[in-house]
């Protein structure tokens, strides 16, 4: 009985613990300049906390006015941020909605990929997913890691995706705030995408509390029971 309490708490505890996903950041070798350099890359700590509305918004303001255009959030439709993100949906239609008018549809400019494809040597995938795929920190370190690079048709690379495809598209934000709020508006960005990942995250973890406090409290009356029916037995 010990033996099987404790083992359900391990498999619990290690499953939270396993929850946050995706990839480190590693270390790469990177053209800087025509020439090789190994940098050591540390992923930044993207500010994730799906309870900030605020940041949340300001997320979702910032992934439809610089993302958009380019890439798709096909999973998600616009009514969902405005109902998860708690933006009355007439503002979400004025200020957020700019590839269709129908609050239902999907976050999806519809840009023919293969032109895509050709405009850029890549098409921009989905980033419904992306923090699931790569971990928010990556996507945090990534949107920083731009830098200058003469050799790259946008004069731009990145340290973490190697002859990266994408422009700098925030280089006008970075250039026009201070450094502070840059990474403040590039964290709330992320902080977006995570929830657009898994809009449900907070309340399964506030669910996951009430499980365990539970569990926590029918310890005691169930421990008590085990007691009373094997006391004349033993
Ligand atoms: C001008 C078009 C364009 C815009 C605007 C744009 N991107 Fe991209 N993005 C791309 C292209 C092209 C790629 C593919 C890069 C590659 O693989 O080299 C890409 C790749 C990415 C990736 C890496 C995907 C992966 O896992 O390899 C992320 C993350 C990303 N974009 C996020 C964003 C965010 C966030 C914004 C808004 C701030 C944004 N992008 C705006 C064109 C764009």
């Amino acid at each position: 009985m010990k033996k099987f309490l404790l083992g359900a708490f391990f498999l619990i505890g290690s499953s939270f613990a396993s929850a946050a996903g995706g990839e480190g950041c590693g270390s790469k070798v990177v053209m800087v300049d025509g020439k090789e350099q190994t940098v050591a890359l540390e992923c930044s700590h993207a500010p994730i906390d799906h309870d900030d509305k605020a940041s949340l918004q300001n997320g979702a303001r910032m992934f439809m006015s610089y993302c958009v255009g380019c890439h798709s959030a096909k999973y998600v439709r616009y009514s969902a941020v405005a109902e998860g993100l708690d933006i009355p949906p007439e503002l979400v239609e004025t200020y957020l909605m700019f590839t269709t008018d129908k609050i239902g549809d999907y976050i999806d400019p519809q840009i023919d990929k293969a032109a895509q494809a050709k405009w850029f040597g890549k098409a921009p995938p989905d980033l419904s997913l992306e923090t699931r795929l790569r971990g928010s920190d990556w996507v945090y370190t990534y949107l920083l890691s731009f830098y200058p690079d003469a050799s790259r048709p946008y004069g731009v690379n990145n340290y973490l995706l190697p002859n990266v495809a994408m422009p700098h598209v925030l280089n006008e934000l970075q250039e026009s705030t201070s450094r502070e709020e840059y990474r403040k508006d590039v964290g709330d960005l992320v902080n977006f995408m995570s929830w657009m990942g898994d809009p449900v995250m907070s309340i399964r973890h506030k669910i996951g509390w009430f499980v365990l406090l539970f569990l926590a409290i029918m310890f005691i009356p169930i421990y008590l029971l085990n007691r009373e029916f094997w006391k004349d037995i033993k």
